[in-house]
């Protein structure tokens, strides 16, 4: 097969559109999301944003469950937000998706790109022969050669969303990873102190289904991983001991008092439950947390819906022994909060893949 970046097929695939106008769009497990964004790097501001609360279990890992649900909710977030583009850069996520950071010879675009395909093979688990390969070149590293970042997801995946796209009468411009997608996402927020950053930072997404795990160093993501641990499992758990729907048991896990405190039963719950979750946690950062390691990181951020659970940075900051932020994608992205219309906390935790998405219209 002829070497061709991701993005070099679909540009092929769908001709040179304008790229100014791609949107991007999340379809999160938990709810799908889509943002527009205007100005440039450095200077960017939500203009529309749009969300869709699917119904229980309509993806499960990277199975869609319920495809006409998913093509509907697309379809409403558009509306909702008012996003005229019919041209969106989609987030895959789950197994048959990777990351790897390379250290790559020093030498031309092709060059590069030989030595990627070269190694896919060892480093592909689900077959490089039936995946995309896409890479991006970081910068030089300190040993003479380039910092490389490759992506991959299984063709099989792409396909699958690609469908719910056409499906809701749409083109996919650019295929991303949500992996990436935050930490661009992180580079434009952090953008003032991003030296620092550089030094070794945690990024966590805290979604429904799963955790997305970001170590962002030297100027990209040089370890990305997806636990599958979530605030759903947090659902499934009141459901199971208080015998309620799965709808009014994520209103009993969202919907804290007015002085913002839960009833004691459902803040037991959600208590053990983040106890739990942050031990796994633990167990698959500890190479970047413990004092000594050479690759420890000195800084944590943690965004989705579920880093919103009450108790969840305190936890967190104790089993990592690093300061721990909820990432304030507003304090450098600007937002019109009338036109979003929606609580600007909730908003940040839930849009950051989106937005990051969003963020390829620039390149
Ligand atoms: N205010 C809140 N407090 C606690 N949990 C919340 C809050 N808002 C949303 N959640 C939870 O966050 C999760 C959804 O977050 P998010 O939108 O980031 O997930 P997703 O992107 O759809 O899922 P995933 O990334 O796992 O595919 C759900 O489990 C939801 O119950
Ligand atoms: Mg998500």
């Amino acid at each position: 097969m002829a070497a061709q970046s991701l993005r070099e097929q679909f540009d092929n695939l769908l001709g040179t559109l304008n790229p100014g106008s791609i949107f991007g769009l999340d379809i999160g497990s938990h709810s799908i999301k889509v943002c527009e964004i205007s100005g440039s790097p450095g200077k960017v501001k939500v203009e529309r944003f749009g969300v869709f609360t699917l119904s229980e279990a309509a993806i499960v890992e990277d199975e869609i469950q319920k495809p006409s649900e998913i093509i509907e909710g697309i379809s409403f977030a558009i509306k909702q937000s008012n996003i005229k583009s019919k041209v969106a850069c989609i987030g895959l996520y789950g197994p048959n998706t990777m990351t790897k950071r390379l250290n790559t010879p020093d030498g031309t675009k092709e060059e590069i790109e030989d030595h990627v395909l070269w190694e896919a093979e060892q480093y592909i688990t689900f077959g490089a022969d039936d995946s995309k390969i896409d890479f991006f070149i970081l910068g030089e590293n300190e040993v003479g050669g380039k910092d490389t970042l490759v992506a991959a997801a299984k063709n099989d995946l792409i396909e699958n969303f690609l469908e719910l796209v056409k499906g809701a009468k749409l083109k996919a411009k650019v295929v991303d990873l949500n992996v990436i997608a935050l930490s661009n996402l992180f580079e434009e927020v952090a953008k003032d102190n991003i030296d620092e950053f550089s030094s070794g930072t945690l990024l966590l997404d805290f979604g429904a289904q799963t955790t997305k795990v970001v170590i962002y160093k030297r100027g990209g993501p040089i370890f990305t991983k997806e636990i599958p641990i979530g605030g759903g499992l947090i659902t499934e758990e009141i459901q199971r001991q208080m015998g309620v729907s799965y709808e009014e048991a994520e209103d009993l896990k969202t919907t804290p008092d007015e002085n913002g405190n839960f009833p004691e039963e459902i803040f037991n719950i959600i208590n053990s439950q983040l106890d739990q979750q942050i031990a796994e946690i633990k167990k698959n950062i500890n190479f970047y947390v413990t004092q000594g390691s050479a690759e420890k990181v000195h800084y944590c951020f943690v965004t989705g819906g579920s880093s919103l659970l009450p108790g969840l940075v305190d936890k967190l900051a104790a089993v990592t022994g690093v300061p721990v932020e909820r990432l304030d994608v507003f304090s450098s992205i600007s937002v019109d909060e009338r036109k979003v219309g929606r609580n600007l906390d909730q908003l940040a935790a839930i849009s950051t893949v989106a937005i990051g998405l969003a963020l390829r219209k620039f390149n």
